[in-house]
């Protein structure tokens, strides 16, 4: 697996990571299904984990690790990378290293490799109901935010911080303020490997798992760079298709 280098993380990252959202199935228990899926990926080879507190997926990431130490899978915790992100709610500066260490004991870790600011919002409710009511969506006080997460870094819970669906405008606030800058943004964005681009890829299917980690020893052609790149480009996902078509929340979307 290839690895990119980031800046203020002490570890590369594998250039592809394996998502944890797991869409409900009925009759399905999503931990179970969840942790035997992680653990194949760990056979099939992947050795990145992009997870979150609000995907609901530290706990049987955590089991899936548990179990491939034991089964001699991987030799130490330390051959793999794991992300996690704060959620909403707790993007206050007073509350970072207490989640932070609550998604540690969920993932059984001492350390993550990698922490981010999920969205540059923050909410000060638990979302009960989508879309998320307006009265509980507020701007994000990113200076004492980030402080918080600097203060996870240098306390050795996480190698490294960074955001996540954060616009240009947003990440330059960020940079006016930081002692240490992000070292990723990540977007959900269909971008591909050879921008040089890290790429999260989700399949709880084992023969797809396998597919998707094929992308090494083939390249695309010049003409089919240049076909892609005439497509349309859409947002995977927008900001309003979480939390509702709310000005503030347009506001962030329609931000570059
Ligand atoms: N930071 C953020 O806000 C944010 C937002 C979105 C996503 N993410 C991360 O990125 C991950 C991926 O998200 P996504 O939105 O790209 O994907 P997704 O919608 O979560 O899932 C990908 C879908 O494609 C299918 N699939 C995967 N590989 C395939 C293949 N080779 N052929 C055919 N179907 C295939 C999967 O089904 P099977 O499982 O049945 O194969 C799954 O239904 C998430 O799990 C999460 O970790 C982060």
């Amino acid at each position: 697996m290839q690895q990119v280098t980031l800046n203020n993380c002490d570890k590369p990252m594998p250039a592809i990571g394996m998502g944890t959202v797991l869409s409900s199935r009925p009759g399905a228990d999503p931990s179970e299904t969840m942790k035997s899926a992680l653990l194949e990926a760990i056979k099939a080879g992947y050795r990145h984990f992009d997870t979150a507190f609000i995907y609901q997926s530290e706990k049987p990431l955590g089991e899936a690790i548990v179990e491939a130490l034991h089964l001699g899978l991987i030799k130490s915790r330390d051959e793999l990378f794991i992300t996690t992100k704060l959620w909403c709610t707790f993007a206050q500066r007073d509350q970072i290293v207490g989640a932070c260490k609550l998604s540690l004991r969920e993932l059984q870790l001492e350390y993550v490799d990698m922490y981010l600011i999920h969205h540059p919002l923050r909410v000060n409710e638990t979302i009960q109901k989508l879309p998320v009511p307006k009265e509980i969506i507020h701007a994000l006080d990113i200076k004492g935010v980030w402080e918080g997460m600097e203060e996870c870094k240098n306390l050795g819970l996480t190698k490294g911080i960074g955001v996540s669906n954060f616009s240009c405008k947003k990440i330059e606030e960020l940079l006016s303020v930081a002692k240490i800058p992000p070292a990723v943004n990540q977007v959900a964005l269909r971008w591909i490997y050879e921008q040089g681009v890290i790429v999260v890829v989700k399949s709880f299917n084992k023969e797809r798992m396998k597919e998707n980690l094929q992308i090494f020893d083939w390249s695309l052609s010049q003409q089919d760079l240049e076909k892609i790149s005439e497509l349309p480009q859409h947002k995977g996902f927008t900001m309003a298709s979480l939390f509702g078509p709310h000005d503030f929340v347009l506001q962030l979307d329609a931000e570059i």
